[in-house]
């Protein structure tokens, strides 16, 4: 497990729970706050590869979003006859929610202890959220196994060490391993499918599973780390766009997705 880094410009150098809330908080408000935008998700490559699992659940089978963000998959989902709630530690966000979807299923909850019933739910998923506390995953993986029931499917996406990324980092000696400045703290984790294969097997998950995705995302991240080019600059978007789909997933795909199940109880 390789760590990433940031500048911390949102805590004044506060505990890790309280950065990671207001990190998030501000992430959403400069996106301009939940807006619904639930057309997007079945395009989404996690919806695709979640979807053949979620048709064998029976209806009113009940779901967690954990760590839901502005809300999207948790009301995409609950209109869909899969009834999901949505947790997240950003209170900001979380009152936004409630506020402006007053039908819909939000809390403000922390993953790594939700409070939730023990296998109260028929699925888990959780896309860019396990990887941000720097004790590692497995307190967020024995939360999942304890609220699933027994067959239950779990799903999630962490930041993919992929093969480019390891070798850069194995032959550039001049690149920082660890921050050297006050302001930089950890972020997140970053997995090889081996290890996060090996997190969910320790955690007593079946892994069905595990796939590279977010292709075009990592070509981005690579044009501009490695060339130079802005984000922002709409070239270097449509160059990522045009390269990713000739390019090979385990040396550029930003994500990696991991379904798991619960075991069944024998006897
Ligand atoms: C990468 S975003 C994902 C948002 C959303 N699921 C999506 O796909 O658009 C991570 C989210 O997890 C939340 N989060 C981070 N750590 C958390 C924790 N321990 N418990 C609950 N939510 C958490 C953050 O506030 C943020 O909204």
């Amino acid at each position: 497990m390789r760590k990433d880094f940031t500048v911390d410009t949102v805590s004044d150098g506060a505990d890790e729970t309280a950065f990671v809330e207001a990190y998030w908080t501000r992430v959403w408000e400069q996106e301009g706050g939940p807006k619904g935008a639930v057309d997007r998700i079945p395009r989404k490559p996690e919806f695709r590869i979640m979807r053949p699992y979620l048709d064998q659940l029976p209806k009113g089978a009940r779901l967690l979003d954990g760590g839901c963000g502005l809300g999207d998959w948790t009301l995409y989902l609950s209109r869909n006859e899969l009834p999901t709630h949505g947790l997240d530690i950003s209170r900001d966000t979380v009152a936004k929610l409630k506020s402006l979807f007053p039908d819909s299923d939000f809390a403000v909850g922390d993953i790594r202890d939700t409070a939730l019933p023990a296998e109260s739910f028929d699925g888990y998923f959780s896309w860019g959220t396990f990887e941000h506390f720097e004790e590692g995953l497995d307190r967020c993986i024995a939360e999942a196994f304890r609220i699933l029931k027994p067959g239950g499917y779990l799903f999630i996406t962490v930041p993919y060490d992929n093969l480019r990324q390891s070798l850069i980092k194995a032959f550039d000696t001049k690149r920082e391993t660890e921050p050297n400045h006050q302001s930089v703290r950890f972020y997140q984790w970053r997995l090889t499918r081996g290890e996060l294969r090996d997190c969910l097997r320790f955690g007593g998950f079946q892994v069905l599973d595990i796939k590279p995705i977010h292709k075009r995302q990592g070509v981005l991240r690579c044009l501009h780390h490695e060339f130079g080019l802005s984000y922002k600059w709409i070239a270097t978007q449509a160059l990522s766009a045009l390269l990713a789909p000739f390019l090979p997933g385990m040396i550029f795909s930003h994500m990696i997705m991991a379904v798991a199940r619960k075991p069944v109880k024998h006897g």
